[in-house]
């Protein structure tokens, strides 16, 4: 039975947008930016700061991923963003894919740094907590989620995705968290509550 931090964990679904791009080509590190709305929803529960958990693009597999909520101290953001780093090389770009994350844990606050390079230093290491935690039995379970087996996007309703044929599951969330937010198993049956349907993606 694991324990979450208060408003843990999250799930939040999205198109993915175009951030400054400053992720791939001065970091080395890319990172997937939720919608506006997305981030204004997130709960008053849910402060700034680095987050880890699973994520999934369209109907690719479940990885894990590490998240950055806030304004970028280091480059001074103007807006709130909800960036996600997702643990997978991809051969391209996917502006326009839905991305469904589930935020298990916490990391640290958002920080200003003195150089570029003890900003990638600090994700690097975010990166090996994120690693470490996520192989945890009760935060591996999150990968088969129900949450991750409901595909919402167009392209996945044609065949079979995560081995699972289309349809099979009905306990779908975008947006929210579950009922009991200290405690709870991860299994794929849990009921979800708080959900709420963002940019007509979810059914
Ligand atoms: C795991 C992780 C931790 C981060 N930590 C910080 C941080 O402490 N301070 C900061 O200014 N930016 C932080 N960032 C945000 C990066 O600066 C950001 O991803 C980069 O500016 C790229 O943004 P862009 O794609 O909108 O250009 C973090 C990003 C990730 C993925």
């Amino acid at each position: 039975m694991a324990v979450f931090r208060r408003g843990l964990p999250h799930f939040a679904v999205g198109t993915v947008v175009k951030g400054f791009g400053r992720g791939s080509k001065e970091l080395g590190i890319p990172t997937a930016n939720f919608p506006e709305d997305v981030v204004e929803n997130l709960p008053e529960d849910i402060g700034t700061g680095i987050y880890y958990g699973w994520a999934k693009v369209d109907c690719g597999p479940t990885y894990k991923m590490v998240m950055s909520i806030g304004w970028n101290p280091y480059y001074n953001n103007k807006k709130k963003s909800m960036e996600t780093h997702i643990m997978h090389v991809f051969d391209n770009d996917f502006y326009g894919s839905e991305l469904r994350v589930v935020m298990l844990g916490y990391v640290r606050p958002e920080k200003n740094f003195k150089s570029l390079e003890s900003l990638i230093e600090a994700i690097n290491s975010d990166i090996a907590e994120a690693d470490k935690q996520l192989s945890l039995p009760e935060l591996q379970s999150f990968r088969e989620h129900a949450f991750f087996l409901k595909k919402s996007n167009a392209a996945c309703h044609n065949g079979i995705s995560n081995g699972l044929a289309d349809g099979i599951l009905s306990n779908g969330i975008a947006n929210g968290h579950q009922a009991n937010d200290t405690a709870i198993s991860g299994s794929s049956q849990d009921t979800i509550v708080n959900g709420t349907i963002q940019n007509g993606q979810v059914s």
